[in-house]
Parts: C-alpha cells; structure tokens; sequence
C-alpha cells in the first residue's frame, strides 16, 4: 500500500508535531525533510561547499547535536534556494514519499513538487506572532541565548526567503486543505490533521 501524507508550511507552523503524532496513529514512517537542508546548512557552516554537502550527505549529518539550532535554521534556508542542492535531495524525498506501508514527510515542498500525487495534502500554518512564540519556548527550553524579537525576525526573514525562491517555493499545494493552528491546542490541530487523514482513507 502507498500513501503519502504531505504536510508543508512555514516554520514552526507544528508540522513536525503533527507529523509525528500522525506517524504514531498511523503507523506510517515518518520523514522530517527540514532536517536535510538543516544538515547541509551545518556542513556549510563547517566550510563545506553546499552542493557537495548535499551530494555527500550522510546518516552521521542528520545526527549532529546543532541541527536544531537558529543559526543553522537560517543556513539551511540559504542553501535550500540553491537548484542542485534541492535535486541532490530529490530522489531519496520521492522514494521515502512512495515507500509500501504509507509515508508522512513535512517541508515546504512535498504536496507540489516532491509528492504532487500524495493522497493527503495539509498546508500547516499559523500567525508569524504564535510561531515566533512557540520557536522562541523551543530555543530557551533547549539552553539558547535568544530574544523573542531575534526569534520573530529569524523566522519572519526565513519565510520571506523560502516563499520567494525561484526553485519549490514554499506555497500551498493547489489541493491542499489548509490548517492554521494558530488558536488551536497541540491536541486540537493533531486532531484536524488526523480527521482530514482519516477522510482521504475512507
Ligand atoms: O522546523 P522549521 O519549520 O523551522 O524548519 P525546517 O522544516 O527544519 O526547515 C529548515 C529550512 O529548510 C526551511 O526554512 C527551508 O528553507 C528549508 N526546507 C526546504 O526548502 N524544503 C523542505 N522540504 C524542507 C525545508
């Protein structure tokens, strides 16, 4: 059985939150793809050149304890323009997408250009004021030395980039049913994205 769950959205949407709730109800495997792109933003950091970085990428990369962090948060989103680091990261995307047993990805991209034929599209999203909220809880729940009005740019200037590019920008599928847990509990979004899975199912 294939089917694909695409969940895409800006940052700190709750994609990944869903995401994973959504892989334990399920059953299905689950592919951060925003941590690829975070990978090879820390190889650059280190001084690696970005396509190789993605062409080389490996299991160790998608280990590294900094991937969460705000500065390779916005590296990821520098390289994430770059065509042939996006085509270096393509056909692993597609086959995780189309893996037997069902697959949940989330990024920017799944639903339009990675997974076009995905059976459920979710355009996760919420106001720039409660996604700078939640990232900025995350980054001082981790031990991060950051303001709240850092964070707010950070991920303002992190949408404007990667809703901008010229290659995958981020935008809702033309199918996509989109979720804005803006005012909804973790709980309460967990649970739209399960019913509107449940229906595409059916
Ligand atoms: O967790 P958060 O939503 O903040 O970001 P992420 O999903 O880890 O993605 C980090 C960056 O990678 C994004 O800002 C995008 O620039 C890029 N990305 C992308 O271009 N395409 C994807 N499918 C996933 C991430």
């Amino acid at each position: 059985m294939q089917f694909t769950v695409a969940l895409d959205g800006p940052a700190a949407a709750g994609k990944g939150t869903i995401a994973k709730a959504l892989a334990d109800k399920t059953g299905f495997a689950y592919l951060d793809t925003g941590l690829l792109y975070r990978a090879v933003g820390a190889r650059h950091l280190d001084g690696d050149e970005p396509i190789a970085a993605a062409q080389s990428l490996n299991a160790a990369d998608l280990e590294r304890e900094d991937l969460r962090t705000a500065q390779v948060a916005k590296k990821a989103s520098e390289v994430a323009v770059i065509p042939e680091v996006r085509e270096a990261l393509l056909s692993f995307q597609r086959s995780f997408a189309r893996m037997e047993g069902g697959a949940i990805l989330d990024g920017r991209d799944i639903g339009t250009v990675i997974c076009p034929q995905a059976e459920v599209k979710i355009y996760v999203t919420a106001s720039v004021e409660a996604r700078a909220r939640r990232r900025f809880d995350e980054l001082v729940a981790r031990g991060d030395d950051v303001t709240f009005e850092q964070v707010a740019q950070d991920v303002a200037d992190r949408d404007a980039r990667d809703a901008s590019r010229d290659t995958a920008p981020m935008k809702p599928a033309e199918d996509a049913i989109v979720l804005d847990t803006s005012d909804l509990s973790i709980a309460d979004a967990i649970d739209a994205a399960y019913r509107i899975v449940q229906q595409k199912s059916a």
